[in-house]
Order: C-alpha cells, then structure tokens, then sequence
C-alpha cells in the first residue's frame, strides 16, 4: 500500500540518484506542489538547493511573508526572496486587455527568472512539482528529442506564456511526477505543511492582477487585497472555507455613489464570486446564506477603504468563467 513516508523516502532516493551533486533550481510559489517539492529536494540535497521565490506583488496578504517565514524559521531551508514588485506594476501601466496583462506578467516573470537563475548559478536542473495530470498534459512538449529527457518549456504556473528561451531550458527534476493532486496534499500534510498551504484554494500564476478588472494600480491593488482578506477571514473563522472550490473578490474598476454618516461616497463596488466546482472546468455558483453575505458585506465596506458596495456574482459556469478575466 502507498505510504507518504514510503514516497518520501523513494523520491529522495530517486532524486539523489538523478541530479548527485549538481545543482537544481526551484521556484516556490506558495501553493502545495512547489512547497512540498522544496521540502523533498531539501531534504534530498540540501544546499545544492536554490529555493527561489520571485514575489510579483500578487500575491495574497500577508502571504509573501509567511512562505518565507515558514520555510526559513519552521523548515530551516533559505529562500532568496525576489521582490520584483515595481517592475510589474510598471510594465503594467495603462493596459487593461486581460490577455495582455497575462503576456505581460508571463513574460516579466521569466525575464526575472532567467535574470535571477544567472545570479545565482549556474545550474543543472530545475526542480518542479509536475504532477501526474501535468505529465499526460505536456507528453511530448516537455520532451527534449535529442535526448529524451524531459526538459522545461513552461513554468508550471504561467501556463499561458509562450515558453521558455533556449539558454533556461534545465533538464528537469520532478519527484511529485506520479502524484495525483490529493496525493501531493497528503504527503504536504505528513511533513507538516500548514492547512492553510495544503488545502489552499487554486490561485491564478498572476495572481491578484487578474481579479483587477481593467489598469492595475497601487491603490487598486491596496483595496482589492483588503478585500479579499475580509473574504478569507470571514470564511476561515466560521470554518467554512473548505466548503468552496475558491472564494474571492474582484474589484471593479467603476464607482459608484453611497452614504457613510452623513458622508456621500464615490468609490468601488466588489464582487464576491464563491464557486464549487469538481476541477474548475465547469462551476457552480455557491449558494450561501444571507447572513454570510451581509456580514462579509458590513465589513468589506467598514474595513475596506475605498470600496462601498458589495454585489454577489450569480452565474455559474459555462457560460461564466470563474475568474472575471
Ligand atoms: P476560469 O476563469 O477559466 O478558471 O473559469 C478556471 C480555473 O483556472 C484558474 N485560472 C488560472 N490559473 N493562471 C493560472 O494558473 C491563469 O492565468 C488562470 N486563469 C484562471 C482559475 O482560478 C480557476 O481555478
């Protein structure tokens, strides 16, 4: 029967085998594959592990922080922490064509990373949490014909960008490769993961940016993270945020006009979108109670500088998408 300690054992066994003493490259993102994935070739190679986490400003609050705090303090394993913020909120000024703001993060983010990968090596390999469904996806892509190997093409969470240059193709190393997601999960829970990693609703590779509909600004971003915090934590404290596929806001680039005190209001409306979903190829839009919703509402707007109004997203999909872009 199929143990985590047994798959954690084998897979370090198999990584040794593989790489020796060459050195391998990863970059953590703060989901369950890439986290799991450090701890195992930590503990396969050690310091012939460059743990890399390029921060793009996406991400969620506080959570930046903590990944870096929960592998240096709890795992004891260094992570070179790449605050690259600026440099996407500047190339994203002005564009506001959600497929665009996708290419434009895509590619910035591999214009990071090949600048940091030189930086810090040179390596060998490249360390990434591919799983079984992503192996079948990719069968011949990820496929070097001269040699046969699997070599990078894609880094795993920008899916839509084009590819990688020539010169960042590493061979590759993927120990959670015959792992089905609830495996990699078990085994993120046996080496003592957080649940709050573990069990982490599916978030977009560019992250926040796409839940900003239209130009992406510092203030925008600065609202739409508060709100989406209010969401987690309104949904974490009642227990309920397992009930959910994903559950999130969307900040809407409109205004609109509300009364606080004897105050007039002119600012932003946030969509709550709270879907459950099987593998988020199709989705449903979740029925929660009333009082969930006025709550997280009351609060959304007394927490939330700059937002006044909050609306309930109620189309399933198809013929909606999950995320609004
Ligand atoms: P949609 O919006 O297409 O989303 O119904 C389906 C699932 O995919 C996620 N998603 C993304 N994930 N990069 C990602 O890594 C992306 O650009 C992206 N767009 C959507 C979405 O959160 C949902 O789980």
């Amino acid at each position: 029967t199929w143990t985590t300690e047994a798959f954690v054992e084998e897979a370090i066994r198999e990584v040794r085998a593989k790489v020796g003493d060459k050195r391998v490259l990863l970059a953590l993102s703060g989901g369950v594959d890439s986290s799991t994935l450090a701890f195992l070739m930590h503990r396969a190679i050690g310091d012939n592990l460059t743990c890399m986490f390029i921060d793009q400003g996406f991400m969620r609050k506080y959570e930046p922080e903590r990944l870096v705090k929960l592998f240096e303090e709890q795992f004891h394993i260094p992570v070179q922490y790449v605050n690259a913020r600026e440099r996407f909120l500047t190339k994203l000024e002005g564009v506001t064509d959600p497929e665009k703001k996708r290419k434009i993060i895509g590619h910035e983010f591999i214009g990071v990373f090949e600048e940091e990968s030189s930086r810090l090596g040179p390596f060998d390999y490249l360390a990434q949490g591919t799983l079984y469904p992503d192996v079948i996806e990719s069968a011949d892509t990820n496929v070097d014909p001269q040699t046969g190997e699997r070599v990078a093409v894609k880094i795993k969470s920008h899916h839509n960008v084009g590819g990688l240059p020539k010169d960042l193709r590493f061979k590759l190393v993927e120990p959670l490769r015959k792992l089905f997601k609830d495996e990699v999960r078990k085994v993120g829970r046996s080496i003592g993961l957080p649940e709050e990693i573990v069990r982490r609703h599916p978030f977009p590779g560019p992250g926040l940016a796409i839940r900003i509909i239209g130009e992406v600004t510092p203030e925008r971003l600065r609202i739409l993270r508060d709100a989406d915090f209010v969401v987690r934590d309104e949904i974490s404290k009642q227990g309920i945020y397992h009930d959910f596929w994903q559950a999130f806001a969307v900040l809407l680039p409109v205004r609109s006009v509300g009364v606080m005190g004897d105050q007039r209001t002119y600012a932003h409306p946030v969509v709550l979108r709270f879907v459950s979903s099987e593998d988020g190829m199709t989705a449903d839009w979740s029925r929660v109670p009333y009082d969930l919703l006025e709550i997280i509402s009351n609060r959304m707007v007394n927490e939330v500088k700059g937002v006044n109004r909050v609306v309930y997203d109620i189309t399933s999909k198809p013929p909606g998408t999950i995320e609004w872009e």
